[in-house]
C-alpha cells in the first residue's frame, strides 16, 4: 500500500467521521429545539473534521506505523540476511505497512526456496541410500551364497571349495571398491579433500600408469599408446595422487568398455597457459542420449556389463569432481560403435 493511499484514506475516515458527528449534533440540536441554521452545521463539520484527521493521522503514525515498522524489523533481523535491501527510499518518512509488504514477500521467497531445496536435498538422499545398498546387496549377498554351499559340505569338495573361497574373495574386494569410491565421493562433496599441489611431469605419469594398467590391457589385447613419444617432460601444477586417480578410470574405462584388440590412445598438448590431456578408444562408444548423464553417481549405460567388469558407477563422478576442484572440467564426445574421446585440461606450468 502506497503512502499516498494511507493519506487519502484517513480523509475519507475523517469526513466519513466529521459527517457523522455533524448529523448527531444536529439531530441533538433538533430534539432539544436550539435553533439550526447552515453556518452552524458547516462550523460543526469543519471541527470535527479537523479534530478526527489529528486524532487517525496522530494514531496511525504514532502508534499503528511505528509497531509495523517494528515489527518488519523484527523479520528482517530474525529471519532475513542484513543485505536484503528495501525498494522505497528510507529518507522518506518510513511507510510501515509497504516495509511490511515487502518484508514479508521477501520472506515468503526465501521459505520457498529452502523448500524446494530441502525437497531436492531429501529425493538425493533417498536416491543415494538406495543407491549404495543396491550396489552393496550383490556382492553381500553372492559371498553369502559361496559361504553357505562351503558349510554345506561343499568345504570338503575339492571341485569347488578353492573356487569359492576365490570367488567370495572377489565379491569382498567389489565390496571394498564401492565403499572406497563412496569414501572418495563423500569427500569430495563435502569438501573435506584438500588438494596437495605440486609441479610433475604428465607425460611420465601417463607412461607409469600405462605400465600398472598393462596386464589389465592384455587380456582383451588392447594396446595402450601415446600420440608422440614424448621425450621432453611436459610440468603442470596438480595434486598428483588425484590426477593418477583420473587417468586410471579413463583409461580403465576405455579398456573395459573397448573391444578386443582395440586401442587407448592419450594426446597431451599445450594451449595457452594449459595442458591438455586427451584419452580416446575406439571401443564400443557411448549414445548421444547418455552423455549428459555419464559424470552422475551410479550411471551406467549397461549396468551388468559394468558390474561384470567391477565397476561401481562412481569412477567418472569421481573423475568430475577432482577436475572441479582444480577449477578444471572434463568434457566428452563418442560415436557408438566407433569410440570414445574424453578431454580435461591442467594448469601447466615451466
Ligand atoms: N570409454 C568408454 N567407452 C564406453 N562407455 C564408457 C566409457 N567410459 C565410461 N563409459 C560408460 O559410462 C559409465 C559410467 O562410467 P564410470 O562412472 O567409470 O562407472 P563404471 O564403474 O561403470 O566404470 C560406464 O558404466 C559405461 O557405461
Ligand atoms: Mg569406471
Amino acid at each position: 500500500m502506497e503512502k499516498r493511499n494511507i493519506s487519502v484514506t484517513i480523509i475519507i475516515l475523517s469526513l466519513i467521521n466529521a459527517v457523522i458527528i455533524a448529523l448527531v449534533m444536529f439531530l441533538l440540536a433538533y430534539y432539544k429545539n436550539y435553533p439550526i441554521n447552515i453556518d452552524f452545521i458547516l462550523f460543526s463539520l469543519f471541527i470535527a473534521f479537523l479534530g478526527s484527521f489529528f486524532v487517525i493521522y496522530f494514531y496511525y503514525y504514532e502508534v499503528v506505523n511505528k509497531r509495523v515498522v517494528d515489527l518488519s524489523e523484527k523479520i528482517r533481523t530474525t529471519f532475513l540476511s542484513k543485505d536484503i535491501p528495501l525498494k522505497q527510499n528510507l529518507l522518506e518518512e518510513a511507510d510501515g505497512l509497504a516495509q511490511l509488504d515487502e518484508r514479508v514477500n521477501q520472506l515468503i521467497d526465501i521459505r520457498e526456496k529452502e523448500r524446494m531445496q530441502f525437497e531436492n536435498l531429501d529425493s538425493y538422499r533417498k536416491e543415494y541410500l538406495g543407491n549404495v545398498s543396491h550396489e552393496l546387496k550383490t556382492p553381500i549377498f553372492n559371498v553369502q551364497g559361496y559361504i553357505d554351499t562351503l558349510i554345506n559340505g561343499g568345504i570338503n569338495d575339492p571341485e569347488i571349495n578353492m573356487d569359492y573361497l576365490k570367488r567370495a574373495d572377489k565379491s569382498i574386494d567389489r565390496i571394498i571398491n564401492i565403499i572406497d569410491d563412496l569414501e572418495t565421493i563423500t569427500q569430495l562433496e563435502s569438501g573435506e579433500m584438500h588438494l596437495e599441489m605440486e609441479k610433475f611431469d604428465i607425460t611420465n605419469l601417463c607412461k607409469d600408469i600405462y605400465s600398472q594398467l598393462e596386464l589389465n590391457a592384455a587380456k582383451t589385447n588392447i594396446s595402450l599408446l601415446l600420440t608422440k613419444k614424448y621425450d621432453k617432460p611436459i610440468y603442470v601444477i596438480a595434486d598428483k595422487f588425484r590426477i593418477r586417480q583420473v587417468l586410471v578410470n579413463l583409461i580403465t574405462n576405455s579398456i573395459k568398455y573397448g573391444k578386443e584388440n582395440g586401442k587407448t590412445t592419450i594426446n597431451i598438448s599445450n594451449y595457452n597457459d594449459d595442458v591438455i590431456i586427451e584419452v580416446s578408444d575406439n571401443g564400443m562408444g557411448i549414445e548421444e542420449k547418455h552423455l549428459p548423464r555419464l559424470f552422475e553417481r551410479f550411471y551406467r549405460i549397461d549396468k551388468g556389463r559394468s558390474r561384470e567388469q567391477g565397476g561401481t558407477g562412481l569412477g567418472l563422478a569421481i573423475v568430475k569432481h577432482i577436475l572441479e576442484a582444480h577449477k578444471k572440467s572434463i568434457h566428452v564426445e563418442s560415436v557408438v560403435g566407433k569410440g570414445t574421446k574424453f578431454t580435461f585440461s591442467l594448469k601447466a606450468t615451466t
